[in-house]
């Protein structure tokens, strides 16, 4: 009989809390850790030795607190770190954990909500070079059009709380801008970083009322209940008393404020150092 543990739920800082919210609320029986590497993010515009060597780390880190289930809520992990986490990594520390991205539970679903076929991705540099969008979706939407932009100030935009101040706007606006001027047909845009769903709002506001914006928490949500459905072993070891805990290696107060505010709820949180 497998060990039971808590759900691992990893990111470079909040963004992932977006989809730890969505897994909490379509999933509420299980217990879960989210551990935010706040003090190292943005990973979006490190290599990817970096983004490897610091998403592994981080998923040690969850497994030595009795993970079995880690869920790397950020695209940019997802990208350059899941494959290699996967295959190389897990046989050697333990062949019975698992670790599952969010770019692939996404692929999946995106193409069912166009109809002109454009599709516009919006993402940090990392994962859009890294073409993980593009390559997913000819496995799932073949014949769509997929245009890609780099946002590389919106983390650190996102992370800093700078989203409402003047310059903060402005910066998420030309991006828009420059998205769709790349493609004046798309009508679907994801949002391929999971610190985007926080400034879904305004996003939406700068779009034309034809383009649907779509984050990916309740997709990764469903697509976890499902995985679950299907790897009975894996479900029973997730325990199951409703519990989240947070680790960050920012400092906690800092975290606890801006988690808070996020998640709207009360965080405590431990510091972890890497
Ligand atoms: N939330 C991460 C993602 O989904 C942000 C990456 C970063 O730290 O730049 O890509």
């Amino acid at each position: 009989m497998k060990r039971q543990g808590p759900i691992g739920i990893f990111d470079s800082g909040y963004g992932g809390l977006t989809v730890l919210k969505d897994i909490v609320a379509h999933l509420p029986q299980y217990d879960y850790i989210y551990l935010g590497d706040n003090a190292r993010a943005p990973y979006g515009t490190r290599s990817f030795e970096v983004v490897y060597e610091y998403t592994l780390q981080a998923v040690n880190e969850l497994f030595s607190r009795g993970c079995e289930l880690v869920i790397l809520a950020c695209n940019t992990a997802s990208a350059k770190a899941l494959r290699s986490i996967q295959q190389n990594d897990l046989p050697s520390i333990d062949p019975t954990k698992r670790v599952l991205g969010v770019i692939r539970p996404s692929a999946e679903v995106i193409g069912q909500w166009t109809t002109t076929g454009h599709i516009g991705i919006l993402a940090t540099e990392g994962t859009v070079r890294s073409e993980s969008y593009p390559l997913e979706l000819q496995k799932f939407a073949a014949g769509c059009a997929v245009v890609q932009h780099a946002c590389p100030m919106w983390v650190p935009i996102i992370e800093n709380d700078q989203q409402d101040t003047e310059a903060g706007k402005l910066f998420i606006k030309e991006d828009i801008e420059k998205l769709l001027l790349k493609d004046s047909e798309i009508d679907v845009i994801v949002l391929g970083c999971t610190h985007y769903p926080l400034i879904e709002d305004y996003i939406r506001s700068l779009v034309p009322a034809k383009v649907k914006v779509v984050s990916q928490g309740k997709i990764v949500a469903q697509k976890l209940a499902e995985y679950l459905q299907r790897h009975p072993s894996m479900e029973k070891a997730c325990s199951k008393n409703g519990d989240i805990r947070f680790l960050t290696s920012e400092k906690t107060e800092v975290f606890n404020l801006n988690a808070s505010k996020f998640l709207g709820r009360g965080v405590s949180s431990e510091h972890i150092h890497f």
